[in-house]
């Protein structure tokens, strides 16, 4: 029987796979995500009860509250902000608005798996430049921009490496860029930076070029809703705007989102906690002999090469869910203290196993 004609892209595409047994339960340490391990706050499962009583009608699709809130939160006008579902859905946006025939775009490689996806599917070519010593090589990236290119991709914490770009180095890259190539700065681990010279995109979002993205994933626990945003000039995000589906982030979201800013000091306490168990498993896996990067987000990279995915089935014998990157490393969510102790016992015995 003849099937009916999909785009061949479909067919080329990997499918996003999940560690295995993520979602069946199966695995009680799941680091292979980067969420947050805390169970929401009771002022935010409050809203989200609130707002789950009037889900016969369709949400806001403006956003309007949360957009005012994270406008005076950011210390930007609420023209500059832009609430989409997830900052997967903005970036998708983002592809949507600069995809034309020919189109490119430049990104740093190894980063957030899903940027070589949403461009093919985009029909945007992709130009990945490789990471330099574990960072981003921006000397290269700007190198690597033609009169093709639309759009360049920086992701600081970086996705997988955890490695930040700093202030002085994103204020020459700016400056060398063409004003007609927009420059997207993926910001999702922000809040677990600790490093006092990496760069804070919201110091930059006045420059029309730049948009940064944010979501409530991570250091705001929302993963499981699905709420992100993006900062930029508001003539670029007023017609970013209709790149997005109507009605795309739910009432839920909206309001857990609100709830989960006015909650943001407990919720910084609990990233605190975090980077202090990131210090603490780091130094464990350094004990035990592994290479570590310095991570400045709420994960760490093991470079272990050829024997990433023996060591991704060792964890998952051990019902831990890491995030295998075959042939190039593993990357270890920071979890409860007793998830970390997990994966310090098993790494440790890892090596004992391999030596
Ligand atoms: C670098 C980076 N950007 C964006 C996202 C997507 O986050 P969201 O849940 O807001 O779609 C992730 C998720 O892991 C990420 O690591």
């Amino acid at each position: 029987m003849t099937e009916p004609w999909l785009r061949p892209v479909l067919t080329e595409l990997p499918q996003y796979a999940p560690a295995p047994g993520l979602y069946s339960g199966a695995v009680p340490t799941p680091l292979s995500a980067n969420e947050s391990p805390h169970e929401p706050l009771p002022g935010i499962s409050r809203a989200i009860t609130e707002a789950a009583g009037a889900v016969n009608r369709y949400p806001d699709p403006g956003c309007h509250r949360l957009t005012r809130a994270l406008a005076r939160a950011r210390g930007v006008d609420p023209g500059a902000v832009l609430v989409g579902a997830g900052s997967v859905a903005l970036l998708q946006a983002l592809f949507h608005a600069i995809a034309e025939p020919g189109a490119e775009v430049v990104h740093g490689w190894p980063s957030f798996e899903l940027y070589p996806s949403l461009a093919a599917l985009a029909g945007v070519a992709s130009v990945p430049v490789p990471l330099r010593d574990g960072a981003f090589d921006l000397p290269a990236i700007g190198g690597r921009i033609s009169t093709r290119t639309r759009m360049v991709l920086l992701c600081s914490p970086n996705n997988p490496t955890g490695g930040v770009i700093s202030a002085d180095a994103l204020r020459g890259f700016l400056a060398r860029v063409p004003p007609r190539c927009l420059v997207v700065l993926d910001e999702a681990y922000h809040e677990y930076v600790r490093d006092p010279a990496a760069c804070n995109g919201v110091e930059f979002v006045s420059r029309p070029q730049l948009v940064v993205l944010r979501t409530f994933s991570k250091a705001y626990g929302l993963a499981g809703l699905r709420v992100g945003y993006l900062l930029g000039a508001p003539g670029v995000v007023s017609l970013l705007r209709k790149a997005l589906t109507v009605y795309e982030v739910s009432a839920v979201a909206q309001a857990a989102a609100v709830a989960a800013l006015s909650l943001q000091d407990e919720l910084l306490e609990r990233v605190a906690q975090t980077v202090g168990e990131r210090r603490r498993t780091r130094d464990g896996l350094l004990a035990a002999g592994y290479s570590v990067p310095d991570s400045q987000a709420n994960f760490l990279w093991l470079p272990l090469s050829r024997r990433a995915a023996d060591f991704g089935e060792w964890c998952r014998s051990r019902s831990i869910a890491v995030r295998v990157f075959p042939g190039e490393g593993v990357r270890v969510t920071i979890g409860r203290p007793h998830d970390n102790d997990a994966l310090l016992s098993a790494a440790a015995h890892w090596r004992q196993a391999v030596r």
